[in-house]
Parts: C-alpha cells; structure tokens; sequence
C-alpha cells in the first residue's frame, strides 16, 4: 500500500521535562521497541504469548496503564508519535513495575504496515484520535478507509476494534466507512452507537471534552 504523505499528526515537540527526558533516556530500553520496517515477533518482545492488545495515540497512557493493570494477562503495544506524552507514560509504567506495555515511538500507518503481522491482534483502540475539526483539515483524519483496510488484515478472527470520539462529525464519518466497509461491522448495528465500554478509562482529554459538555460516541466493531 502506498505511504499516505499527509500526517494525522503535527509534530509539536516542544521541550521534554527532565523528567520527561531522564524517563526516556533510563526506560526506554526496558520498554521501548524501536521503529524498523520489519515484522516483530510479537512472543519475543513481551517475552510470553498473551492476548495483544494494540492502543494506538495513546498520548500520556493513562488509559492504557489502566487496563493493563487490571488485565495483567493482556499485552499492550502503546503506539505514540509524541514524546512527551511517553516520557510520563515510560515513568508511570517503571513506577508500577509492569511488564505487559511496549511502546513503539512513530507514525501507526507505518508500523501496521510493516511491523504488525496479519491476524496477530485481539484488540485495537483508537480513543480520541485528533479531530482535526476544520473541513480543510479532514484529510488529515487517521479513521479513513486505509486504516480501516490495514485494521481488517491485523485483527484476529474473533478480534474487536474499539473507536471513541467526542467529535460528531468525525463520528458520522466513521459511521459511513462503516457502512461502507463489508469486512468491519459494527457491532451495535448500522448507524449505531455502541454504549460506553465500562472499562473505558476517563483520560485528561475526554475530561476536558466532558467539561465543555462534549458527547462522546463510542464504536465496538469486529470482522464479519
Ligand atoms: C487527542 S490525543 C488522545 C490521547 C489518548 N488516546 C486519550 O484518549 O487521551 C490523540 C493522540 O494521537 C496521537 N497520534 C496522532 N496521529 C498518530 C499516528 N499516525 N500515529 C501515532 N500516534 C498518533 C497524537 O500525537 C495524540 O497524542
């Protein structure tokens, strides 16, 4: 498949905190799986065959550390562009000495492309991708039909993908490449939403939203 020039994300760095930096200078040896064009062997980096769950922007983690501290027989690849966000992600998980979160630090087109093996995923998340809200920016969406395609391949048979957004417009797009797509379905039935998981972690970003009386849509879909 072709590499999508536009990013759904805009690399706003800024500067890393020392205990940021020090978090990714010290952990990320121990957690982190560097970005090679290669398939992983998935058994080998967690070190054990678990359940793989992939949590894709996950920004600071905080959800993901979450179900990963109450599903210890789950493992976590948490894919992020961002460092900052890693860097307090990487603190948190030496703090509570998991060992079942891995972090790819890079672009998760390129990543389901070359290092994620077909069928190897029980479970996808995508909550809150950025909503690039503005029409001129839509482009800019991760939810489109290449990942759709990408996720369809990654999933295992029995495999669920997990979407939430707080953006109506990006969920009635996601609601039409649903609609649209034979091979994802979703599984609260067309053009509905599916009720709030309940394990679904509240993060700092779906507060904020919360707070500015956002609603939030959640998607629960499978193969067919
Ligand atoms: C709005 S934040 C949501 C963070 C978190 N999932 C939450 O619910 O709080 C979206 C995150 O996705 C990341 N992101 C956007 N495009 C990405 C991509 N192509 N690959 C990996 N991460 C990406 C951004 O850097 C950002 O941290």
């Amino acid at each position: 498949m072709a590499r999508r020039s536009i990013k759904s994300y805009v690399k706003r760095e800024g500067r890393l905190t020392k205990s940021q930096s020090s978090a990714l200078d010290n952990y990320w040896v121990k957690y982190g799986v560097n970005y090679s064009p290669t398939a992983l062997n998935l058994e080998s980096i967690f070190g054990r065959r678990a359940p793989i769950i992939l949590d894709i922007g996950v920004g600071a983690g905080e959800s993901t550390i979450n179900h990963a501290l109450i599903h210890p027989e789950n493992n976590y690849l948490a894919i992020e562009v961002h460092r900052p966000g890693l860097g307090r992600l990487l603190n948190k998980i030496e703090s509570l000495s998991l060992n079942n979160i891995k972090i790819i630090n890079h672009d998760v087109i390129d990543i389901l492309e070359k290092q994620i093996p077909n069928r190897s995923l029980n479970q996808i998340f995508i909550f809150f991708p950025d909503p690039w809200p503005k029409k001129k920016h839509h482009k800019r969406r991760l939810i489109n039909s290449d990942i759709f395609m990408l996720m369809k391949d990654k999933l295992n048979l029995h495999g669920r993908l997990h979407i939430a957004t707080d953006c109506l417009n990006y969920a009635e797009h996601i609601n039409e490449l649903l609609n649209c797509n034979l091979e994802i379905i979703n599984l609260a039935g067309k053009d509905n939403f599916s009720p709030r998981p309940v394990w679904r972690t509240e993060t700092r970003y779906e507060h904020r939203g919360i707070k500015l009386s956002n609603k939030v849509y959640d998607f629960c879909c499978g193969l067919s």
